[in-house]
């Protein structure tokens, strides 16, 4: 495809490839069966017009062959493509495990971006080139969508449910970042642009600002302790909420039987709606931080629950020996 063509953005991610390759060949396919049945119904519209008053069409059995060919071959087709389209999809929806985690926030009409190392832009993504990038994301108020054309990707951006979407850029340069959702009068708007640089230019660009109190999961920690979330979630038995060590991604056991995996959702849920799925073995005598905190303290809050590895103490908690896990098994 040539460079000029406005409607074509160079494919710059690790699977942008397979991402066109799947595109140009249902073109090429749709293309094919188009003109085929177009051309089919011209050629058969002048050899078999009507040419005398009361003449009437072939009284010939149907042929059982044509039949089968044509709803075989098509099915055929479909499901190859549905299969290929299924592999692609799985590559764009499953970030790799070493994936760097960055946070994005959408509200009317902005995107707020948070790095690893806690820098902060609006409306900027910088990344280094080379390196998978995952973005965990939420709204604020509507739904928005994350989508950056050159890398081939797009993710649904969610009030009250964290999302994701990931990438690797494959070449340093500046890649349009769209909201892809309508979402209000300044939804055209609600744009930027991704920075993709050199891993020693990244660097150099971070270290531009000093971020005091580090990334996400430090500022959670010290919210967590500002918050006097400690004074319930911590070791020992006198403790009034379940040991938060470990918890993240684990399945916890609720008092009404049922159990949850303890993904964002759910942590986000337990810090806003905290009656909503109790542990089992505790009392609900959380109270709820409802409109007591921004998306991104929230996010701040989960990073800093899943940086309490298995074998972590938590912060402000009684020094003491390995986690027991609480009453989150
Ligand atoms: Cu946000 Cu459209």
């Amino acid at each position: 495809m040539p460079d000029g063509l406005p409607l074509y953005t160079e494919g710059a991610s690790t699977f942008a490839g397979q991402v066109d390759a799947l595109f140009w060949t249902w073109v090429a396919i749709s293309a094919f069966f188009s003109l085929l049945i177009a051309g089919a119904i011209f050629v058969f519209f002048i050899r078999y017009q009507r040419r005398k008053r009361g003449e009437i069409g072939s009284t010939d059995e149907p042929s059982m062959v044509l039949e089968i060919a044509w709803s075989v071959i098509p099915l055929v087709i479909v499901l190859a493509m549905f299969g290929w389209g299924t592999r692609v999809f799985f590559t764009q929806s499953r970030p790799p495990a070493d994936a760097v985690e960055y946070f994005a926030t959408g509200k009317q009409w902005m995107w707020k971006i948070q790095h690893p190392s806690g820098r902060r832009e609006i409306n900027e993504l910088h990344v280094p080139v080379g390196r998978p990038i995952k973005l965990t994301m939420i709204s604020e108020d509507v739904i928005h969508s994350f989508f950056v054309p050159a890398f081939r990707t797009k993710a649904d951006v969610l009030p009250g449910r964290y999302t994701t979407v990931w990438f690797e850029a494959t070449k340093p340069g500046e890649y349009h970042l769209f909201c892809a959702e309508y979402c209000g009068t300044e939804h055209s708007l609600m744009g930027g642009t991704v920075y993709v640089m050199e891993p020693d230019a990244y660097e150099a660009w971070l270290a531009q600002e000093a971020v005091p109190g580090g990334g996400a999961a430090a500022s959670g920690e010290a919210l967590f302790a500002a918050l006097a979330c400690d004074t319930c979630h911590r070791e020992g038995s006198r403790a009034r909420g379940p040991s938060l060590a470990g918890v993240y991604g684990s399945r916890v056991e609720l008092a009404d039987g049922s159990t949850a995996v303890a993904d964002e959702t759910y942590l986000r849920e337990s810090i806003l709606n905290p009656q909503a799925k109790v542990v089992r073995g505790f009392q609900p005598l959380m109270p709820t931080f409802q409109g007591q905190l921004s998306e991104d303290q929230l996010l701040q809050l989960i990073q800093h629950i899943k940086s309490l590895g298995a074998e972590g103490v938590l912060a402000g908690g009684e020094a003491g020996g390995p986690a027991t896990g609480g009453g989150a098994p």
